[in-house]
């Protein structure tokens, strides 16, 4: 089987289409949770945070220990206004496209030593040797945990992705699926616990130590919030943008005419990172919770009800993205939901659409030749949130 047939056989698309049209804000009895499946809505439900909010105390969660939960309870993304202003404005610098924009030399420099790494080959793995190494690099700098440790935060992130496959609040029946959690959620208090203990005794010019300098209202930031910033930061910061890049090449497997066209004019290579984020959402669907009783979709919605925002489906509506299940390289205007959208829209954004860019200048200039193989097993990453592959070997050729 190639692979762009096997990539068609795992994908969510079609079943976002016939939920479009057919029940696009729909109950899910079985689990108790509501979907929106069109732009329109999803839209609505990102905009609205008074009535569609990020804070689970709105949930009523069961008193159970096996549920669902954030790992870090304190963290911006789970926080409504006024407090997610103020946490937010801690870390907003750093990531103004201005200030990223200084970093150009540092990720092109990771990016040119991951090719020389691959240099001679006649494989890589999109995944191992690029796509993953480069995010993590970065925020880990940016941040100021040392990138040596990479694989273990890989570790943390394919934990968190694998065992959150279901929704916030649902229960867990498999007692190995909670204790693999429980031991990442230790794992990652004890190591950020150390870094913030060194990082106090012997301040350093990175995020932590600016973090652990701010103050609300006088105050410093709790032992609790700093591991909610540490934990997002570090895990947000990088799966998101791996994917990004990995589905870089899914597109391109499967419209390879868009590979010749980004060789013969590389001034689309914005477009083409914002045309994959539309086609294959890196993050597929955001939770919220209803704070009031909502209308939305000509549907009412209790309070404390879950609703499930399907941004991999907003972005394949057809009413917002003309001919919406093509690829299309030069797609103006792309208003894609791909970074989400209102007070909680993406804080990386500018970043990550830094690191395609640069990713791809590099690839285009450094690899004559970087098409997937077509006996390729491909294997789906197992989340509905998470959107992207486990391994992506390609055939290089080095310039
Ligand atoms: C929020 C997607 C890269 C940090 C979000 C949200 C989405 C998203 C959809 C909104 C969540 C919500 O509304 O609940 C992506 C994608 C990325 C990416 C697709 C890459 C292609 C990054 C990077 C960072 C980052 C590189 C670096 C630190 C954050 C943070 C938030 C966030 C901190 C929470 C913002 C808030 O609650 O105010 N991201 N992200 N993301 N992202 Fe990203």
């Amino acid at each position: 089987m190639s692979l762009v047939s096997a990539m068609k056989d795992h994908e969510p698309f079609p079943w976002y289409q016939s939920m479009r049209e057919h029940a696009p804000v729909h109950y899910n009895s079985e689990e108790d949770y509501w979907e929106v499946f069109r732009f329109e809505d999803v839209n609505k439900v990102l905009s609205d945070h008074k009535n569609f909010s990020s804070d689970l105390k709105y949930l009523n969660l069961p008193n159970e220990d096996n549920v669902i939960l954030p790992f870090f309870k304190q963290s911006l993304i789970q926080m409504d206004p006024p407090q997610h202003k103020t946490f937010r404005n801690l870390v907003n610098q750093p990531f103004w496209p201005k200030s990223v924009a200084e970093l150009t030399p540092r990720i092109q420099k990771i990016t040119y030593e991951l090719l020389n790494g691959v240099a001679g080959k006649e494989q890589m793995d999109v995944i191992d040797d690029f796509a993953y190494p480069l995010p993590v690099t970065v925020i880990a700098e940016l941040l100021g945990v040392p990138h040596e440790d990479r694989d273990l935060f890989k570790h943390w992130a394919d934990v968190q992705v694998a065992t959150g496959v279901g929704v916030i609040g649902q229960r867990i029946d498999d007692p190995e699926t909670l204790r693999a959690r429980q031991q990442v959620q230790d794992e990652m208090s004890r190591y950020f616990k150390t870094i913030l203990e060194a990082r106090r005794k012997e301040p350093q010019s990175d995020l932590i130590t600016h973090l652990l300098a701010s103050e609300i209202q006088g105050e410093r930031l709790s032992e609790e919030q700093l591991l909610g910033f540490c934990s997002l930061l570090l895990i947000a910061g990088h799966i998101t943008t791996t994917n990004l890049i990995a589905n870089a090449f899914l597109c391109l497997a499967e419209y390879p005419e868009a590979l010749t066209s980004l060789r013969n004019r590389p001034e689309l290579i914005p477009s083409f990172v914002e045309e994959v984020l539309r086609y294959r959402s890196p993050v597929q669907r955001i939770t919220r919770f209803t704070a009031t009783d909502t209308k939305i979709g000509g549907q009412t919605i209790r309070a404390g009800q879950r609703v499930l925002a399907w941004i991999g489906s907003a972005n394949r509506d057809e009413l917002n993205f003309p001919n919406a299940n093509q690829f299309d390289l030069e797609r103006n205007p792309n208003p894609h939901l791909a970074f989400g959208h209102g007070i909680h829209i993406c804080l990386g954004a500018p970043l990550a659409r830094l690191e395609g860019k640069v990713a791809f200048d590099v690839l285009l200039q450094r690899l004559s030749d970087m098409n997937c193989l077509d006996d390729t097993v491909f294997e789906p990453i197992e989340s509905s949130v998470i959107y992207g592959v486990k391994q992506l070997p390609i055939r290089i050729q080095s310039t």
